[in-house]
């Protein structure tokens, strides 16, 4: 089922003729299935879905896109057999280990965001190495959501939040929404513009609870290991023609 329909195909220079979103988040959903359906286990999918990053992140560089965030592994993932977690687990190591220096020469940051303390030590020791070897990059700031969940990022957050008041380092008075946006693993960033999910589903599956309140969706039947640049273009295209509003009325 195709989600819309669009008699000409559109290029990367329609897109760069518009403004273009500063950050887009992806659920990289579908990679099972993607591997189900050839008959292959499941990882294989995941390592396919890990090809599909690497072009988008190149993409994302080619047009100039600043922020992307990509949910690869969520707080409620460890329920998956023990093969699979640690199949994923290896997959971060190994792309840490392809991929680091072409990411750092091109100007990407890699930005892990979650509960990273609670991942395997020989991961975390990749992740916090890549982070710090990127830290000062400013082409691209690559969020990998890693042992990340919404709830809990906003959970910490409150908890935070009252340890300050508790040494009265802050007043409830200055509770707001700025104040809590930079109790995020995303602060200084810009909410997401635009959200993309793979794969047909429409759920929001605990990603990014609070940044995307006024964000716009974008979902296609497409697997991600089958997800390529031209359906970025094509989401990207959607979102320009679309009026956001802010949930207030656009006059003009
Ligand atoms: C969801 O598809 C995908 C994941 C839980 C993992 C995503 C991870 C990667 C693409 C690779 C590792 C990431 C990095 C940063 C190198 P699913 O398995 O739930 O698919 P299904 O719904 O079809 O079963």
């Amino acid at each position: 089922m195709a989600f819309f329909s669009r008699k000409k195909s559109i290029n990367k220079e329609d897109i760069l003729a518009k403004p273009l979103p500063k950050h887009i988040a992806i659920i990289m959903d579908g990679n099972g299935r993607w591997a189900s359906k050839r008959g292959l286990p499941r990882v294989a999918g995941h390592r396919a879905g890990v090809e599909s990053l690497k072009n988008i992140v190149q993409f994302c560089l080619d047009i100039k896109i600043p922020y992307l965030t990509v949910y690869a592994f969520s707080t409620e993932n460890w329920k998956r057999p023990k093969e699979e977690v640690s199949t994923l687990m290896n997959l971060i190591i190994e792309y840490i280990q392809r991929e680091l220096d072409i990411l750092h020469r091109n100007g990407v940051r890699i930005n892990p965001i979650g509960k990273i303390e609670d991942l395997p030590e020989k991961t975390l020791e990749y992740i916090i190495n890549a982070r710090n070897s990127t830290q000062e990059n400013d082409k691209l700031v690559l969020n990998v959501a890693l042992n990340y969940g919404g709830r809990t990022e906003i959970t910490q957050a409150v908890s935070l939040i009252c340890q300050k008041i508790k040494k009265g380092e802050l007043t409830c008075e200055e509770i707001n929404e700025e104040l809590i946006g930079q109790f995020l693993y995303t602060h200084n960033q810009p909410d997401p513009d635009l959200m993309i999910r793979p794969s047909g589903e429409m759920r929001i599956s605990n990603f990014l609870l609070w940044q995307l309140a006024y964000t716009e969706f974008w979902v296609t039947n497409v697997l991600w290991p089958d997800f390529k640049p031209q359906h970025l273009v094509d989401a990207i295209y959607d979102f320009q023609n679309r009026e956001r509003r802010f949930g207030g009325l656009n006059f003009s």
